[in-house]
């Protein structure tokens, strides 16, 4: 079993494992502010290679290399000035931006599934303080089985992958949740490639511009973790309900209530005060709650498609895929 440090209690031994466990070339379970990280070295093709195979995930999906400061990050990619801005301003914090990959850059290919751009990201809590100190990039996918709900405490980590981890770092409840957003810059035009824990409006305020949407969920592979179906909890998921059946589990906002709620085998609300951030950080563990109630559907009640709103719309109706 994996062995546990919280980073709140002992931060200085957390950091020194961490680096040593990578060193050996094993990935490690990390707490960024978004969703908990299963971080390895992105130089090191057996580390990568390891990553790949304790998730299960198609080889095809690249990571996102994690960086502790500007100079890493330069080190390996180049920036043109809107993505420069948009670093300078939401970095560390729930931003992935695509980047050219310099010719020099020491990142392995396999980290970035052979393309010639980079996924890059400042993450904001603790993992910001393990990559400074190994002073390397960190490639860190969601700590979870491909396929399955991100984890957002080091239990859901240890749940999942406990039996094949080495090391999780403990660091409590992510602040955000949901995983980054990620944009990519062409020709002066922002697009998106996924929406997450950075409000695109926020982007689109900083810069003056409008954020261009992908086609449709799903649709491209450009970012190619963005398969339909994703998130998926073990029951079936039905969105938008309109009232809740008999045993089904219910996930509700802002409480509002459902009529038949009564009859439902749990009901939880994502914020009753009908805070879009509050639920942001509380979807992948009440989904993971609804889920252990043994209910074969979780009904969702409706949930605004602002702000936040539309990151975590995106991740249910992946949750609601049809699934192959
Ligand atoms: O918040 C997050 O982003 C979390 C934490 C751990 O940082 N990480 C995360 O990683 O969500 P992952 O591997 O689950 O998602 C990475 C996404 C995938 O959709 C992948 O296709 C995309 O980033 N991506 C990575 N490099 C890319 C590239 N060069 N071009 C296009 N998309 C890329
Ligand atoms: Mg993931």
């Amino acid at each position: 079993m994996a062995e546990i440090i919280d980073t709140r209690t002992e931060p200085e031994r957390a950091i020194e494992r961490a680096c040593a466990v990578l060193a050996e070339g094993e990935p490690v379970a990390i707490p960024t502010e978004t969703v908990y990280g299963l971080a390895a070295d992105a130089t090191n093709p057996d580390a990568i290679s390891r990553i790949y195979e304790m998730k299960g995930r198609p080889r095809f999906n690249p990571l996102i290399s994690h960086v502790s400061d500007m100079a890493m990050a330069e080190a390996h990619v180049t920036f043109d000035s809107l993505s420069r801005r948009l670093a300078e301003a939401f970095w560390p914090g729930p931003l992935t931006l695509i980047l050219p990959q310099r010719t020099t850059s020491t990142v392995h290919a396999l980290a970035s599934a052979g393309l010639d751009t980079l996924g890059i990201r400042m993450p904001d809590g603790f993992s910001r303080r393990v990559i400074a100190r190994f002073g390397r990039p960190l490639a860190a996918p969601s700590a979870n089985t491909s396929g399955k709900i991100s984890p957002t405490s080091a239990a859901h980590v240890e749940a999942d992958l406990g039996p094949r981890l080495k090391l999780i770092l403990d660091a409590g409840s992510a602040e955000i949740g949901l995983e980054s957003t990620i944009i990519k810059v062409e020709d002066g035009a922002l697009r998106l490639l996924r929406p997450g824990g950075l409000d695109v409006f926020e982007i689109e305020r900083l810069t003056g511009l409008t954020v261009s949407r992908p086609q449709s969920a799903g649709a491209t592979i450009e970012a190619p973790g963005m398969l339909a179906s994703h998130y998926a909890p073990g029951a079936a998921v039905r969105l938008d309900a309109a009232d809740v059946r008999p045993g089904e589990a219910l996930i509700r906002f802002g409480n509002a209530s459902l009529p038949g709620e009564e009859h439902a085998a749990i009901v939880l609300d994502l914020s009753p005060a009908g805070s879009l951030r509050e639920a942001a950080a509380n979807l992948f563990d009440y989904m993971k709650r609804a889920d252990a109630s043994g209910s074969a559907t979780i009904a969702f009640g409706p949930i605004p498609s602002e702000g936040l709103g539309e990151a975590i719309l995106d991740r249910l109706q992946r949750a609601a895929a049809p699934r192959d």
